[in-house]
């Protein structure tokens, strides 16, 4: 096996980035082994072979027109015939209420425990993951799903590309090692992961931990369109996630005559292929279309500095646009800790139904009972539970600065437009389902001071 030198100097806590979002790279793990001028030369350099991933419509509109180009020991095409996958697959591509076998249509508000996977020590990244809710489907290209993996196996030589969404990882616990054909990617809890639709990827874990200690976390998968950061308006050229804190890898590849499997989630089903080669055989690449990380840490909170709260979307990082101008099939936002600044306002986040569903995943710094996540659909009626309204009606919360959340706390929203589907796995199967969600707000109390009735006559 040969490996670049890029990878024999490094470690996965000094892998080196390309920093920046949207923009267009060139990687080299060997110099001068990306060609000079075209992309597509009768003789690359060192003899690889030129392959090209496109990430979107050739005639896509500029701003949004995605494509790169691989140099790579042998094409992808180099392979056995496709087959089904022969490993667990317990992911659901079809969130249609008629699918009574996996999903349940509910307005109930749902909060969950951490999630566990059944056997989880034993299971790699890819035969772990469980659908937990979402919408729309898969093989239409429309909708999004949100899983759960929880794995205590590598992949070993076991390779995934989905060709239904983009994937973007949120881990909780466990650093992960993300591989793919561009390079690799650290990935530790607090931070996120996207890789695009068609990317070969392989995940491991990394860092302290005991034999076969699961690490676990959130994937979100959009169907439509890829992430975008979302307009920043009148807040002007900075703040939020900033572009130059997004970091690609850099190129590296290994030359090896082992077998792999090939794994590809098409149209929400598994299907896989062998091949006598590592499909990390990409020795130089350019183009915008590339998988990133970001450190949630580095997101520069817009605060409340007067008086009553912002709307979530202040803290939006990423978003998957959808037809409708304003309104996202997906806004991914993080919840660090931050400052809240404001007088003559009800401290706790306000009482709310909202047109848009909200899926909240906790990363760190809250116990239980809100250590895992919890969904509310379009329309159901949310807020803060008895003891923080009665806290916030109390008249003890000083106006002024206080801080919201403990140090290295984290919170990630995910919210869309499209009902989500919780799965008959998270509902049952998983035996996380809070059974008693609703009796949280059940003691808020009456305040008022008005007579009994104003119908009275
Ligand atoms: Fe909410």
């Amino acid at each position: 096996m040969t490996i670049s030198s890029a990878n024999a100097k490094t470690g996965y806590d000094q892998l080196e980035y390309h920093p920046g979002f949207g923009g267009a790279f060139r990687s080299e793990s060997v110099p001068n082994s990306l060609p000079k001028h075209a992309h597509v030369p009768e003789k690359v350099p060192y003899g690889l072979y030129t392959e090209g991933m496109t990430g979107s419509a050739f005639t896509a509109p500029r701003h949004s027109n995605r494509r790169s180009w691989l140099y790579r020991i042998r094409p992808s095409v180099v392979h056995n015939p496709y087959e089904e996958y022969s490993g667990n697959n317990s992911l659901v591509y079809n969130f249609n209420q008629d699918n009574t076998d996996e999903v349940k249509s509910t307005p109930q508000q749902l909060r969950w425990d951490p999630l566990k996977v059944k056997g989880a020590e034993n299971l790699d990244f890819l035969d772990s993951i469980r659908t937990i809710c979402g919408a729309g489907n898969a093989q239409l290209k429309s909708g999004v799903a949100i899983h759960w993996y929880q794995f205590g196996k590598d992949m070993d030589k076991k390779a995934l590309y989905s060709s239904d969404g983009d994937f973007l990882f949120l881990p909780v616990k466990g650093e992960l090692l993300i591989q793919t054909e561009y390079g690799r990617m650290h990935v530790p809890p607090c931070h996120i992961a996207v890789v695009q639709r068609n990317m070969k990827f392989t995940v491991s874990r990394v860092g302290e931990h005991s034999p076969n200690e699961p690490a676990s976390g959130y994937i979100l998968e959009a169907f439509n369109n890829h992430f975008v950061l979302p307009d920043l308006g009148p807040i002007g050229g900075n703040g939020l996630a900033n572009i130059e804190d997004f970091e690609t890898p850099t190129a590296c590849y290994e030359d090896t005559d082992e077998e792999w499997l090939i794994v590809n989630k098409y149209g929400g089903k598994l299907f896989q292929y062998t091949q006598d080669h590592s499909p990390y055989d990409v020795v130089s690449w350019l183009g915008n279309y590339v998988p990133y990380r970001y450190d949630l840490q580095k997101f520069c909170s817009v605060g409340n500095i007067s008086f009553d709260h912002a709307d979530p979307s202040l803290q939006c990082v990423l978003q998957v646009p959808s037809d409708t101008p304003g309104t996202s099939i997906i806004d991914f936002c993080a919840f660090p800790r931050r400052w809240s600044a404001v007088n003559d306002t009800f401290r706790p986040p306000w009482f709310h139904r909202n047109i848009v569903t909200e899926f909240m995943a906790t990363v760190s710094g809250y116990p239980s009972p809100r250590d895992g996540c919890n969904l509310h659909n379009p329309g159901s009626a949310h807020g803060p539970d008895s003891a923080s309204t009665e806290m916030g009606y109390s008249g003890k919360i000083p106006d002024g600065p206080i801080q919201v959340g403990a140090e290295g706390s984290m919170i990630c929203l995910m919210e869309t437009y499209l009902p989500l589907n919780p799965t008959k796995w998270a509902l049952e199967d998983s035996g996380s389902l809070q059974p008693n969600y609703h009796e949280q707000w059940q003691g808020i109390k009456r305040h008022h001071t008005l007579p009994a009735s104003s119908y009275a006559g």
